[in-house]
């Protein structure tokens, strides 16, 4: 005689709904944008089918239209035209980043919170993620740069920080500088446990940012450690990361669980460029049903304890009520 019969509870949709373990919520989401300078431009990205480089002009147009869908929490990377040894234009007058933050905070206000990206890789003619020399990406000199480009962006208005850098001791770095200039409501997100991935190729592609001599293995992550993820992620948490990030998402949810039960921090994963590009292809080739695969992983992000959820599927989502 059996007893236990699990298939009672999957009878229909209804006791399905009841007894299912993990819920998704659109609050739960935010929405990356490519920004270049000029006016005008919605430029298709070909390495990130369905996206687009945007103009400021035209970022707050197609931002109007997102916000009715839910689209409120953006975060924003910038694709400047002169890339330079200092990085200035990730924090001078020329940023396309505090330009488009002061037009979307001038447009919506309190209605969108905005983060942006805070690295050097777009805007250094080397392409890392710091300052070079002698063939090495000098980590306390970068500290001082990366300080500068949070300092800019919540000048010009950001709520949030996000480095992406993988620097030791940024975190502390760009608290210490943002409440010295009286911008300790200005939260930061950490991308802390960053692995050096092959999945970020489409975005290098996008954003211009691949590094044109070696790879990030000196400071990203070597993806066979787990323990030493925790040690970036409890070393972020003691220098004030408000928000820990795990990236990317799809390949790393023993991660996301590992930390969501080890911090007392919201959790955020990164569901990244490659893994976005590989279902967009797949279902191009009519080999996999879109709305299916990408509502699967956006559960499996959560069960696996992620809280928020940084997906460029955002937009497609809530377009075509997927949620
Ligand atoms: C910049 C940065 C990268 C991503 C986010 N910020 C690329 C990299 O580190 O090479 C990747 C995002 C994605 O692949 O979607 N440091
Ligand atoms: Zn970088």
């Amino acid at each position: 005689m059996i007893i236990q019969r699990p298939r009672r509870l999957r009878a229909n949709q209804l006791i399905r709904n009841m007894v299912a373990e993990t819920h998704l919520s659109k609050d739960m989401f935010m929405y990356p944008y490519f920004v270049i300078p000029g006016t005008n431009h919605k430029n298709t990205i070909s390495s990130l089918p369905g996206l687009h480089h945007f103009s400021v002009d035209e970022l707050v147009k197609d931002v109007e239209i997102g916000l009715k869908l839910g689209i409120n929490k953006l975060l924003l990377f910038g694709v400047p035209e002169e890339k330079s040894e200092d990085a200035h234009t990730a924090y001078d007058d020329s940023s396309v980043v505090v330009k488009a933050l002061k037009a979307l905070k001038s447009a919506y206000g309190s209605d969108i919170y905005l983060a942006t990206d805070i690295c050097t890789c777009a805007y250094m003619t080397h392409g890392h993620c710091g300052v070079l020399y002698d063939g090495v990406v000098q980590n306390d000199a970068s500290l001082e740069i990366l300080s500068k480009i949070a300092l800019a962006h919540a000048a010009a208005g950001a709520d949030m920080v996000a480095p992406s850098d993988m620097m030791d001791g940024r975190i502390g770095a760009m608290r210490n500088a943002l409440d010295a200039s009286q911008f300790q409501d200005t939260a930061l997100m950490a991308y802390s446990i960053k692995f050096a991935s092959a999945y970020y190729g489409p975005f290098r592609e996008a954003a211009g940012s691949a590094p044109q001599q070696g790879d990030r293995k000196s400071y990203q992550m070597d993806f066979r450690n787990r323990k030493e993820s925790m040690r970036e992620a409890y070393l972020d948490e003691q220098q004030g990361a408000d928000i820990i990030m795990v990236k990317p998402a799809l390949a790393y949810l023993d991660i996301i669980s590992d930390l969501s039960a080890s911090t007392k921090l919201p959790v955020a994963c990164y569901n990244v460029s490659g893994e976005y590009a590989m279902v967009k292809l797949a279902a191009k080739a009519g080999l996999i049903n879109e709305s299916a695969l990408v509502m699967e992983n956006m559960y499996a992000f959560a069960r696996a304890g992620a809280n928020l959820i940084i997906t460029y599927h955002v937009r497609d989502m809530l377009e075509n009520n997927w949620l």
